[in-house]
């Protein structure tokens, strides 16, 4: 069994030390972690460099583009497509009132116009990372330029329906909350980054 994993660096490596002790205890098991933080992505040339079984069942889970660009890569190493199976771990659905008739399946990207210098943020359900601008006034207008799928209602703080996991990172409010949202996540409506983001988005 091979365990491979890709995420930023060790820090948003999720259940890092459960899959760990898992995998030690297991007699034929090997993990390989890939932090894009530290080098590039998975790709087909990477995949090779494993030296996976190519007659192996695969069964992936992660964002839908991902597990596109990683089937390509895979059957090009020679898997048989039927072997890949997958699980959309993917951003949940839109509550956007009053946005009726907008195009529901536009892609995670980067906002148009200059790039921005501030924190990264990473939206990690949508699999997008794009640097904080100060342009935009709120979390929740920087993910929607990036035509990631938010929730929202009031976004002046109230409803809270905008709250989000915070994964790694600080964010302040730009405007107080009536109530605070539970520890660990934050109203992305009225926050801003403080330092890098990483959402549960
Ligand atoms: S949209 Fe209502 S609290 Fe953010």
């Amino acid at each position: 069994m091979v365990w491979l994993h890709t995420t930023r660096d060790r820090a948003s490596h999720a259940f890092a030390d459960e899959v760990d002790e898992l995998i030690a205890s297991l007699p034929h098991a090997t993990a390989h972690y890939v932090y894009t933080a530290d080098g590039p992505r998975l790709s087909a040339a990477s995949l090779a460099a494993l030296r996976l079984p190519a007659d192996a069942a695969v069964y992936m889970c992660g964002p839908d583009s991902f597990m596109v660009g990683m089937r390509e890569a895979l059957v090009a190493n020679g898997f048989d497509p039927a072997s890949i199976h997958s699980e959309l771990f993917g951003a949940r659905p839109r509550i956007n009132p009053g946005a009726v008739g907008a195009p529901e399946e536009a892609h995670p990207h980067v906002p148009d116009g200059a790039p921005g210098t501030g924190p990264a943020v990473t939206f990690s359900r949508s699999g997008l990372t794009a640097h904080w601008s100060p342009r935009f006034t709120s979390l929740l207008e920087f993910a929607e330029a990036c035509d990631v799928p938010t929730r929202y209602s009031c976004r002046s703080g109230v409803c809270h329906i905008c709250v989000t996991e915070v994964v790694s990172g600080t964010a302040d409010y730009t405007q107080e909350p009536l109530e605070e949202p539970p520890a660990g996540s934050v109203l992305v409506c009225s926050a801003v980054p403080r330092t890098e983001l990483v959402l549960d988005l």
